[in-house]
């Protein structure tokens, strides 16, 4: 069947996740955060992946917010930061309005231009991805934004990737589905999507089953496929 459906993971795709971390410390008085925010957002990050792979494995769910909050003591602590409590309070309002990849904006148009559905499917809560939409003017071009909030298990459960076609009414075979993670690829490239894997720093890929259709440097070309 035609492609006529794109859906993007919103974190590390969509949105920059180092941006909170790089904005932080180019502000006043960050003197010693300045030193360390590249180590301090890669241990933010790659905590608040194993915590929601380890919380669906275990059945012990809380939202990604939560999630984001509990690793981002963690990475502060790491670094002997934890109790500089204005830099925590800074950095969680700024993971509310993540700057996009500059290519987001234009390339959402085209698709939008050329008639295709556009998604988001995010382990993110709903509150946290429709802030980030909204400070980032993309309101207009995302016509769902779908959480994992409702099964309440985090990617790459089946049972995430199986919400695109019960809220979107589709089948799998019309979706294109778009991240910058390579595991995300995995889980959605097993469940039977067309998958575009945006690998912007070089990664290596993933040793893990189901590789992805098409390997992108970043998402300028993504209307190319409709
Ligand atoms: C998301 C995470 C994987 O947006 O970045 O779902």
């Amino acid at each position: 069947m035609l492609l006529t459906i794109c859906v993007f993971d919103a974190y590390g795709t969509l949105f920059d996740v180092n941006a909170a971390a790089r904005t932080a410390a180019n502000e006043p008085n960050r003197e010693t955060f300045k030193e360390v925010w590249p180590s301090v957002s890669n241990i933010w990050r790659m905590k608040q992946l194993q915590y929601t792979w380890l919380r669906s494995i275990t059945g012990s769910y809380i939202d990604f917010w939560s999630v984001t909050k509990n690793s981002l003591d963690y990475a502060l602590e790491a670094h002997g930061l934890h109790e500089n409590f204005d830099l925590k309070e800074r950095l969680l309002a700024l993971y509310w309005e993540l700057q996009p990849y500059p290519e987001v904006s234009p390339m959402l148009k085209q698709l939008k231009t050329k008639g295709v559905k556009t998604a988001i499917l995010s382990n993110g809560s709903p509150e946290m991805l429709s802030s980030a939409v909204k400070s980032s003017n993309l309101f207009e071009v995302i016509d769902e934004i779908i959480s994992v909030e409702k099964v309440k298990v985090f990617k790459p459960s089946r049972l995430v990737y199986e919400q695109v076609e019960n809220v979107i009414g589709c089948s799998k075979s019309e979706v294109l589905f778009v991240s910058s993670n390579g595991w995300d690829i995995a889980g959605a490239a097993g469940f039977g999507f067309e998958t575009a894997w945006v690998n912007r720093s070089k990664e290596p890929i993933d040793r893990l089953p189901n590789k992805p259709t098409h390997i992108l440097k970043n998402l300028a070309t993504i209307p190319s496929f409709f």
